[in-house]
Formats: structure tokens, sequence, C-alpha cells
């Protein structure tokens, strides 16, 4: 039987099961995993110290592959075959064009190989298939197809100055490029860092999360078949301590690029000052507002508070995580997003039709029960939900807390799971003060048919996105990163580009100039 069965027959009961659920039959996945070592300087290589360590399906916590374990000494591999290709080439000396087109042929095979990739991320993730499937590797072809674009159209100034001076900008590549990735997008983090630092003819050391390591190296193997000349792009699998520190703090990396939490988020900043300054962006975490106000299309804005809460098991940095809910419209509201999360499908994320598998790992599995008990004890009223589902992998119930008041701690922190948190507003001015009122900036949701409602929320939210009557809208082109504790810097678009050039400026007198 599946959840929303189980939960259709619990009806208006709150949902408690403690055996088998979701995951009796689970469907094998339709891909092999060929590739678990370290690729350094275009070779996949064991790492240095010959250790491995096991990677999960978060399905039921059973070990799917054994991976290479890089620690310092893969870290001053990869980088100085990085520095290699940058110092040597070829990769800055070939035209932009030829860059560009290696680009597009790595966005072609990508296409090609849609389905293994979206199969390995699922397998390793545990997001939903068709959604990785139809959405998120499509956006990665998408995505490099963009920057390939780009890759000969970055140019500088000519600028005029006083005095008699020829006065020009040189947009360099920035050199070796560290980046730093989560697991809750793997491969959309992969195509975020790595489009644009290719693109400015930058090379790269990237290290995967230790949770995900396995569809970046397939990438990264595609990445080599494309034409990518080798030590352009180096993928190595590890643990944040360790290969992560390393390659934050090391002195032969130009910049600095990461996604993940705000704590880790604060350590890669400092090892990175403490050695050589390398400049860094850092997209961090969220507590974004869902504000609806009294006007809006409330089934409507029902959907798309769930969508923007429970997407991606919850894992996502954005998610509308404080649903604000106009005084005037919350009853009915709270009535219909509880039937809706009730309603949501939970279940082995291969199955057609699943909206929701289990969370990555046992780490964020507790975090996520602890918080569900935290809400409980600050007495906001759980609706719906709030039990593990099965008794094998991380899966969750969905969840909706009622009544939740800003000082609570599931108000306040990024819980990073399947737990809704509706909160009553009574106006503008209230909603606008308690939306800013969080360490974080990262996005927030609008919905509302009035335009000067509207526009007078997207100026007061101190957040880097705002969707007015949509969320998670994402495109290549779109910049996105975070005021605030949400982060430094913004990512794709035009916005990352700068992320990865150095600017020179170049002054030659002039003699007898016709102009000036
Ligand atoms: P994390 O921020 O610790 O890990 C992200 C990446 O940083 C991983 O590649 C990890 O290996 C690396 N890392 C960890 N410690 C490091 C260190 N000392 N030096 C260098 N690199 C290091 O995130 P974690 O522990 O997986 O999750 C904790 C919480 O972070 C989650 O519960 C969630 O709230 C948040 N998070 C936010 C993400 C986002 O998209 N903004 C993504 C993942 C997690
Ligand atoms: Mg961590």
């Amino acid at each position: 039987m599946t959840f929303a069965a189980r939960n259709a027959i619990a009806g208006n009961e709150i949902g408690r099961y403690s055996t088998t659920a979701a995951v009796e039959e689970l469907i094998t996945p339709p891909v092999q995993i060929s590739y678990t070592q370290n690729l350094i300087d275009g070779k996949f290589v064991d790492a240095a110290s010959g250790r491995t360590f096991p990677t999960y399906d978060p399905r039921t916590a059973e070990v799917i592959a054994h991976v290479a374990e890089a620690d310092g000494e893969d870290i001053d591999r990869a980088v100085s075959a990085a520095r290699k290709a940058f110092d040597e080439g070829p990769w800055p000396k070939m035209t932009p064009y030829q860059r560009s087109l290696i680009l597009l042929r790595f966005a072609d095979l990508v296409e090609k190989h849609n389905d293994e990739l979206a199969a390995l991320e699922t397998w390793n993730n545990g997001k939903p298939y068709e959604q990785a499937v139809k959405a998120e590797i499509p956006m990665i072809s998408r995505l490099f197809r963009y920057y390939a674009g780009w890759a000969d159209k970055i140019h500088g100034l000519t600028v005029p100055a006083d005095g008699n001076h020829h006065v020009q900008t040189l947009h360099e590549p920035i050199g070796v490029a560290g980046q730093i990735i989560p697991w809750n997008f793997p491969l959309i983090m992969f195509a975020w860092k790595v489009g644009p630092a290719l693109a400015c003819g930058n090379t790269i050391v990237l290290k995967t999360a230790e949770q995900t390591p396995l569809t970046a190296l397939y990438a990264a193997k595609l990445f080599h078949e494309a034409g990518l000349p080798p030590g352009v792009l180096n993928v190595v699998s590890g643990f944040g301590p360790t290969a992560g520190a390393a390659l934050a703090s090391h002195m032969d990396v130009d910049k600095l690029a990461f996604t993940g939490s705000t704590d880790t988020g604060k350590i890669v900043l400092e090892l990175a000052a403490r050695s050589n300054l390398k400049p860094v962006t850092l997209e961090l975490g969220g507590k974004s507002p869902f504000i609806v106000c009294e006007d809006a299309d409330i089934d409507k804005a029902v959907e798309l508070a769930h969508f923007a809460l429970f997407f991606n098991q919850g894992q996502c940095c954005c998610a509308g995580s404080r649903t604000y809910v106009h005084e005037k419209v919350y009853d009915e509201f709270l009535e219909k997003a509880r039937a809706r999360a009730i309603r949501r499908t939970v279940g082995d994320p291969f199955k057609k039709g699943v909206e929701q598998g289990p969370q990555i790992d046992s780490e964020q599995f507790k975090k996520v029960l602890r918080y569900i008990r935290s809400g409980i004890e600050s007495n906001a009223t759980l609706e719906c939900g709030g039990e593990r589902v099965g008794s094998k992998g991380y899966f969750i119930q969905p969840t909706v807390f009622s009544n939740v008041q800003d000082d609570m701690l599931i108000a306040q922190d990024e819980i990073f799971g399947p737990v809704q948190s509706i909160l009553k507003f009574k106006d503008l001015d209230d909603v606008i003060r308690r939306a800013n009122n969080t360490r974080y900036g990262l996005a927030a949701g609008i919905f509302t048919k009035n335009i000067d409602v509207a526009n007078r929320l997207t100026r007061a939210l101190r957040v880097g996105s705002v969707w007015v009557n949509c969320f998670d809208v994402f495109d290549a082109a779109i910049p996105f990163g975070g005021y605030k504790m949400s982060g430094i810097g913004r990512e794709k678009g035009i916005y990352s580009l700068k992320n990865y050039l150095q600017v020179k400026a170049v002054i030659t007198p002039l003699q007898n100039p016709a102009w000036l």
C-alpha cells in the first residue's frame, strides 16, 4: 500500500506508522556505477592513501559503492594538475570559440546520457527520478550551452581617462578554481560552478559532497570525451574537514566557490583568509518566507507553498520554509495545505508518480526528526505527519505545523526537510518586519493579485531572489545568491562570470593623440 493510500485511510487522523510502508518493493536502478576513483589530470586514480569510503542508497541505507577517499595529498596532486593545465595550457591559450565548442559537445553528451545521469542521481541522492530525468539533467545541458555562448563574448573595455593615456581593461581568467559542492542537487551544483569557470578559461579542482560522489565523476568523464584537455577539470571525492579544508586553504588555489551550510561557509571563508586570501563566493542556507496575501487565489497559493517547501524532500537552500498567511485567509489555507501534505506521495523515488523520496542520510534524517520534536515541544500545532515512513532508509512523512511563532526554533533554523511551518500575519507592515527578521536572506515567495502589494514587498524584502506568484523558477540566465548570512556573490547568468575573472587595467601613454 502506498503512503498516500494509508494517509487517505487515516483520514483526518495524524498518520503514525512504524512498520514498512512506502519502500516494500524497490526498483533496481537502471544504471551501472562505472566511476569511483578520483579524476586527476584526465585519469581515474586511487587515493594516495589507498583508502575508500562507502556511498549509500538513501532508500535502504545500504552501501552501493566504495569511492576513493581524497585527502590533502590528493588535493595537492589535483591542484598541481590544474595549475599545470592553467600555466602551460592548452586550455587558457585556446581561442574562446574552441572552448565554447567543448562546452557544447559536453552538453550534447549530457543530453545523450540524460537517463543514466538521472538514474545515478536518484540512486545516490534519493530524489524522484522523474524530477531528475525531466527537469534537473536537462537544466545541466541548458546551462552549459548558456555558458558556451558566453565563452567568446567576454571582453574588457577601452576606458577614457584624464590625461594622455590609452587605458584598457583585460578580463583574464583567475587561475585555478577550487569548488566545494553539497549533496542536495549534486549535478546542478556541479554545473553552476563548472560552467562559468570553464567559459572564462580557468582550470578546476572540484570536491563533491561525501554523500553524493557518483554523478560528478560520470559527468567529468563525459567532459573528457567532449575533448576537455587533461588537468582542466579534476574531480575528487572526500570529506569536508580533510579534502574540503585542504582545498579551501591551498596556497595555489586562486579562487574558492562553496555551496553548503552557513556554518561551513564561515569555516572555508576563514581558511581562505588565513592561507592566500583567495576570493570566495558562498551560497549558504536560508529560511525563506512565502507570503500569502488576503487577495491570493488560495488553491494556487496552497499548491505553490506546498511545492516551495516539499520540493526535493525539503532539501533546498531556498525552500519556502516560513509560510506567512494573512489572517483573513489563514483557516482556509491551513485546511487545504494540510490536506495537500497528506496527499503527497512518499515512496521509492524510482516509482512513477512518487513525489517524495528519502532524506539524504542518517544525520539529516535525525536532524529533521529532532526539529519536528522541537516544534511539538514548543507548542506549535502538528497538523499532519511527524514520523518516519517505514523502517528502512530515511523516509519522513510530509509534516505541517500551524500556529508557528517567529521565536520558535522551527521558524528560525534551516530544517532542510519536509516540514512546513505556517504562521499568521495581520498586515503588510507586520509581515515585512517579520519576514526580514532572520539572519538569512536567500529568497522569498509572494502570492497576491495586487501589483502594488507585489511591488512593495519585492523591494522591502532583503533577499537575493523574489518569486511573485511562482516559486523555484530557475534558469541559467537568472542570477541566484543571498543577502546577509545566506552568502556572498551570485551564481548563474552574467553575474557568475565576474567570480571567475580578474580585471587588469593597462595604461599606455599616448604621444600626440588625434583625440582623447
Ligand atoms: P556542509 O555545509 O557541511 O557540507 C557542504 C560541503 O562542504 C560538502 O562538500 C562538505 O564535504 C564540505 N565541507 C564540510 N565541512 C568542511 C570543511 N571544514 N572545510 C571544507 N569543506 C567542508 O553541509 P552538511 O553537513 O552536509 O549539511 C548540514 C546542513 O547544511 C544541512 O542540514 C542544511 O541545513 C545545510 N545545507 C545547505 C545546503 C545549501 O544548498 N545551501 C546544501 C547542503 C546542506
Ligand atoms: Mg557538515
